[in-house]
């Protein structure tokens, strides 16, 4: 599986921030043309999209664009300006169907072939912020080889339930929980919704802490100042790796002697803990932290 822990997004009709993005330790730099972009910089930013891909790009980031959903009608030409083959992939704003991705599938291939990309390269992350999609996230995390990740999208899924968004949270409990489930099952990483209070990091390491408990696997930022706490969470820290190298110390010396189980700091480990053990080992490895 990719590792994409941090994904922030950069307003492609905002030059100055494009140029601060050269610099921003985020695992992807997502230029967004969808809401953060006022109805009459659409083009604007496409245009800007183009010019930054590769820019950001030569600076050694894997970089998506962000194209406005399929019932906007901007899709295409968007998609049209910005595939090059700087480019990572696309994330498509308000996925209703599985159907939509097939679209935007179809939208691709072409390009990919003008580009001389290798046809279903380019990687998708579709936004699971409506009750159809949410009703429908795994089929969309299964719908095409291109997707590496399913993200929800807190704002616009209580604007599709026409309910009030609130600093708890508990109005998309429900939800929000259930699509790392649904990634999981569909085998591809969960990207869990921006945290909005962005002059709040405290608040902002509770928040993350707690979808990476349910599963989530990264977060978007909407601001630079997030990324290293998104950043932080989303890795395993030195004390769990150093638990999880006891485990796995532990586990092979009780196997050579026989035994299937074994008590670790007062704790039962047994064959799943030893396996997550080593998963959060793997990991640890795959993003240059295990030594
Ligand atoms: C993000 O796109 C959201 O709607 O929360
Ligand atoms: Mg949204």
């Amino acid at each position: 599986m990719e590792v994409i822990r941090s994904v922030i997004f950069v307003p492609g009709n905002r030059a100055n921030m494009l140029e601060r993005a050269r610099s921003f330790d985020a695992d992807i730099i997502m230029v967004d043309l969808e809401d953060s972009v006022p109805p009459g910089e659409k083009v604007t930013a496409r245009d800007m999209a183009r010019e930054w891909v590769p820019t950001l790009h030569a600076e050694g980031k894997r970089v998506m664009v962000r194209v406005n959903s399929l019932d906007t009608g901007l899709t295409r030409a968007e998609l049209e300006t910005v595939v090059s083959p700087d480019l990572y992939g696309i994330s498509l704003g308000k996925v209703e169907s599985v159907r939509d991705i097939r679209t935007l599938d179809s939208l691709l291939n072409p390009l990919e072939a003008a580009s001389e990309l290798e046809i279903g390269s380019l990687r998708v992350i579709p936004w699971i912020e409506t009750a159809k999609a949410a009703w429908d996230a795994r089929a969309i995390a299964e719908s095409s080889q291109r997707v590496v990740a399913i993200a929800f999208g807190a704002e616009d899924f209580t604007n599709d339930m026409g309910i009030e968004r609130t600093d708890a949270g508990e109005e998309v409990a429900v939800p929000r929980a259930w699509v790392p489930v649904a990634a999981r099952a569909g085998d591809v990483g969960a990207l869990d919704s921006p945290f909005v209070r962005f002059q709040d990091p405290e608040a902002l390491r509770e928040d993350a802490g707690r979808a990476r408990r349910m599963g989530y696997t990264g977060k978007f930022a909407i601001h630079p100042a997030q990324l290293e706490i998104i950043n932080e969470t989303f890795s395993p820290s030195d004390e769990e790796i150093e638990y999880a190298r006891r485990v796995v110390d532990a586990w092979d010396a009780a196997e050579a002697g026989g035994r299937g189980s074994l008590a670790l700091d007062g704790r039962m480990v047994d064959v799943p803990v030893v396996k997550r053990a080593q998963n959060l080992l793997a990991f640890a490895e795959a993003i240059g932290k295990a030594s």
